[in-house]
């Protein structure tokens, strides 16, 4: 099946890391032109040469996603040296602290909220002016299964995803008269930097529960996402779709 994603731009942030690289790198194979933003440059640096090893088109752009005039400039970037962008991808994400909710702190939730949450809606709102002048657009944000069922020792944490995926079938109401496509992918855990603190004996004790018998891998996500961006999801928005080895079958 041809994507039809050849020459597409796409913004893709937490590209330099985890699910966004992979999904960056599976683009890249597909011909889409891409500008991936994250705050550690280095490893920025890093991900967008081995794009281009590979024959990519791809640069960088430092960015802080809880910051909204960041988020401003990483469009116009993409609009300066593309000058369009018909795909966006919000991977940026940070995991916070394990911890019972009745043991936290209000000061730990400020960094979940602001990156997960409002980081979402920095890059969503940053893109939508001209996604909507051109009257096409797709859009896809990483929520969680934790998102969806939310768990012991990361309430916080699964509050924001949800958050995203509300977002999402908001953004979906109101954009699909633009044909703006925005969906969510839910997750399960899957192996990351983000999940490296897991021990194997962890991993095994997880695992249990998937009824795959496995945890993901980045390769697990990137094509769901990829697809979701592609013309052949056209008549897809509003959702938040579960990638997750059965672990959440609602
Ligand atoms: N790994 C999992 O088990 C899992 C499960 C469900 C959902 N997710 C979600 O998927 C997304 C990607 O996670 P991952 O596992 O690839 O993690 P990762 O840590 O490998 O990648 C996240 C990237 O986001 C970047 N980032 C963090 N804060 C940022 C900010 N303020 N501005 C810009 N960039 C920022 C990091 O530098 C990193 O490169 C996240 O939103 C995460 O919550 C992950």
């Amino acid at each position: 099946m041809d994507l039809g994603l050849k020459d597409k731009v796409a913004i893709i942030t937490g590209g330099a890391s985890g699910i966004g690289f992979c999904t960056a790198a599976l683009m890249r194979d597909e011909g889409v032109r891409l500008l991936l933003a994250d705050r550690d440059a280095d490893s920025l640096a890093g991900a967008v040469a081995r794009l281009r090893e590979g024959g990519g088109e791809a640069d960088a752009a430092v960015v802080d996603v809880s910051k909204f005039e960041d988020c401003r400039t990483m469009v116009d970037s993409a609009l300066e040296r593309y000058g369009t962008v018909d795909i966006l991808v919000n991977s940026a994400g940070i995991g916070g602290d394990m911890q019972f909710f009745a043991e936290s702190e209000p000061e730990q939730w400020e960094g979940l909220l602001a990156i997960n949450l409002v980081g979402v809606m920095n890059c969503c709102r940053a893109v939508t002016d001209h996604m909507i002048s051109r009257g096409t657009g797709k859009i896809v944000s990483l929520a969680s299964e934790a998102g969806k069922a939310n768990e012991k020792r990361m309430v916080v944490y699964g509050a924001t995803k949800g958050g995203v995926i509300s977002l999402t079938r908001g953004l979906a109401a109101e954009l699909g008269r633009h044909s703006i496509n925005v969906n969510a992918v839910c997750p399960g855990v899957t192996h990351t930097p983000m999940t490296s603190y897991l021990s194997e004996e962890l991993v095994a004790a997880s695992e249990r529960f998937y009824p795959l018998g496995r945890l993901g891998n980045p390769e697990d996500i990137a094509p769901m996402i990829t697809f979701l961006c592609s013309e052949r999801a056209s008549w897809i928005t509003g959702q938040a779709i579960s990638i997750s080895g059965g672990f959440g079958r609602a």
